[in-house]
């Protein structure tokens, strides 16, 4: 595995395997590895020539200051992950590379920044259009791989490909759950022994909550999904919204039921954990 920080030299060796015909895949991530960034090194590896991974936590995305300095760092031991499923290119720029000087950029994605993670992490999507937007620049990828975990930041990312016609096929992979169902995710690694007993609510009311779609109205719904985790004295729901899966925008019925998906954002004391369900009739 070749590990590269600088922007320049990232873009020579991969310039020099697109002249020899071969196809890029990448993956971006902030480190903090778990089965479910493997998963997308997984799919590149099967569907390119070349895997490069970057792993930078980017400043520019955290609006909140503590949840950036607790985010986990741990790059020897992402390195040790890496190595076990093959990728060939390790990006790991400093801050300093990524942001040279300040990026006074603004992007405008309409209502898919206003709604959900947008309203209530205000700059977020801001701060990932940022990084994402220099990373493709550097990587100039044939595809990009993303999880549905974070279902809207993947809008984002398509329309932020599709602004700035950067042409990569972006391609969204399958959540990977633990065995209780809670979401992979590299915040896992901060909750206690306590709240990680109890946070395997979030996934298990979310999937109770496809039968309970059958007889209950969105808003009827939307409540019973709040009180069954609020009930629980470890989670605060933050916000849980059914909206369209194109649009972002809230259903306020089940009609076009299969273009329909269910976010969550939760609380699990300093900790902020997301997850979504597709609902399908
Ligand atoms: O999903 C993430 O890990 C980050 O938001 C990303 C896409 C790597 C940008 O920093």
């Amino acid at each position: 595995m070749n590990i590269v920080s600088s922007k320049r030299e990232l873009s020579e060796i991969i310039n020099d395997l697109k002249v020899e015909g071969k196809s890029i895949g990448f993956v971006p991530t902030m480190g903090a590895l778990h089965e479910g960034h493997l998963s997308l090194m997984k799919r590149s590896n099967s569907d390119n020539d070349v895997t490069v991974v970057s792993v930078f936590v980017n400043p520019t995305q955290f609006n909140n200051p503590n949840d950036y300095s607790k985010y986990p760092r741990i790059i020897e031991e992402d390195i040790a992950k890496l190595k076990s499923v093959k990728c060939d290119i390790l990006f790991t720029p400093t801050k300093e590379e990524m942001y040279p000087e300040e990026d006074n950029r603004e992007f405008d994605f309409g209502n898919l920044e206003r709604v959900m993670e947008g309203k209530h992490r205000p700059g977020h999507f801001r701060g990932v259009a940022l990084i994402v937007s220099k990373l493709f620049e550097a990587v100039n990828p044939h595809k990009a791989y993303f999880g549905e975990k974070d279902f809207q930041q993947l809008a984002i990312i398509n329309r932020l490909n599709e602004k700035e016609n950067y042409g990569i096929e972006i391609v969204p992979c399958p959540i990977i759950r633990e065995k209780d169902g809670l979401a992979m995710s590299s915040r896992n690694m901060l909750l206690s022994k306590e709240q990680r007993e109890n946070v395997s609510l979030i996934s298990k009311t979310l999937s109770k909550s496809l039968e309970q779609s059958k007889n209950k109205t969105v808003q009827e719904l939307k409540d019973w999904v709040i009180s069954e985790i609020n009930v629980n004295k470890y989670l605060d729901v933050e916000y849980f919204d059914v909206v369209d899966i194109k649009t972002l925008e809230s259903a306020c019925d089940w009609m076009n039921k299969n273009n329909l998906i269910g976010c969550i954002a939760v609380h699990v004391g300093s900790i902020r954990l997301i997850d979504n369900i597709r609902f399908y009739s």
